[in-house]
């Protein structure tokens, strides 16, 4: 149905998902992308959206494009992360619908699911408890989302889709300390007190929730995967179906960076779900796995940091 000069839209195709995603479409032969950066289309302003549609003319959608934070951003800055994920995604899509675009990709996250689901997550305990509260606003506005494209399948019979990946990690990652997630954060701590030979480091909680985390290029690949096949459901989880303590996930970091401090762990700050981990048997069993182990894509990530230190992003809320 679709081919190698598809036109394809990568929203936020500088991000570190959506890069990736622009990194393996190319790889794999896609030659007709199309991608713009905030400053040249702010996603947020329909118009401006339109424009771009009636302009370009994408055949293929992939919403990578959102207002994304840790756990301390999403809870300092719970409008930003309802209202502008929700006029980014609203924009995309109901454009993308009017525009005649027949396949939809959209990017949500596990925080979708209730705070106190049965572990692993399946597809189908969306909306069935209420949310973890530190991102409550961040998983309304991707559950819009999901709903919005969910409906489009029902109604107009698009192939709109649907996928939530676990916590994702990578090169382009975002490194600041104040918005971004628990690994990216923990590569720089421990390289800076490696550096500043600072004897210990401080993390957030007490390291027991349990954490998934999945290569951000598994993520592309399954990306691919979707687009050269018509999945047959609405939603679709993405992960390893492993998941370490946040104690273990530490311990593995400093090693690799080569840390000999001391880790304090910081009860007074909130942990968040205590444990999070997906059910991937959904998407396994139509043909996606992952293939990066976590010390493996770990080690690739605090590799491309080291290289890239001087440009490194750092996401700041405003
Ligand atoms: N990171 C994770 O652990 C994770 C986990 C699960 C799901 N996801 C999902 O993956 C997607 C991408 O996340 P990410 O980690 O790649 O985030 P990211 O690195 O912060 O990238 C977000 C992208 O969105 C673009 N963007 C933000 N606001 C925009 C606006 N108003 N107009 C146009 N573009 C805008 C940014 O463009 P500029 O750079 O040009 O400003 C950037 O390219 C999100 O939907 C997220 O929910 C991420």
């Amino acid at each position: 149905m679709y081919s190698k000069k598809t036109k394809i839209y990568v929203a936020g195709h500088k991000g570190m998902v959506g890069s990736a995603i622009w990194r393996i479409l190319s790889a794999n032969g896609y030659y007709n992308l199309l991608g713009k950066t905030s400053t040249e289309l702010d996603l947020r302003n329909q118009e401006a959206v339109k424009q771009f549609f009636t302009e370009l003319q994408p055949e293929v959608v992939i919403d990578a494009a959102a207002r994304v934070g840790g756990i301390l951003a999403n809870n300092e800055f719970p409008y930003q992360f309802i209202m502008e994920n929700m006029q980014i995604q609203n924009n995309l899509i109901d454009t993308a619908l009017k525009s005649g675009v027949e396949k939809f990709i959209f990017l949500g996250s596990s925080c979708i699911y209730p705070k106190l689901a049965p572990q692993p997550l399946r597809e189908e305990y969306l909306l069935t408890d209420v949310l973890e509260s530190t991102n409550e606003s961040y998983a309304i506005a991707k559950i819009t989302g999901v709903k919005a494209c969910q409906a489009i399948r029902k109604q107009f019979n698009k192939d709109y889709v649907s996928l939530m990946p676990t916590n994702l990690y990578g090169p382009y990652d975002n490194f600041d300390l104040n918005t971004s997630h628990v690994l990216p954060a923990m590569i720089r701590k421990f390289h800076e007190a490696k550096e500043t030979k600072n004897p210990s480091v401080s993390l957030w909680g007490s390291g027991k929730p349990m954490r998934e985390f999945l290569f951000v290029d598994d993520l592309a690949a399954a990306i691919i995967f979707t687009l050269e096949n018509k999945l047959p459901d609405y939603l679709y989880n993405l992960g390893t179906g492993e998941d370490i303590t946040i104690k273990e996930l530490a311990e593995t970091i400093q090693k690799i960076v080569g840390y000999q401090g001391r880790i304090i762990w910081d009860t007074s700050k909130p942990d968040g779900t205590p444990r999070k981990l997906m059910d991937v048997s959904k998407m396994n069993s139509l043909g996606w796995k992952h293939k990066i182990n976590l010390k493996d894509g770990i080690q690739h990530t605090y590799t491309w940091f080291l290289d890239n230190i001087e440009r490194i992003k750092q996401v700041k809320i405003n």
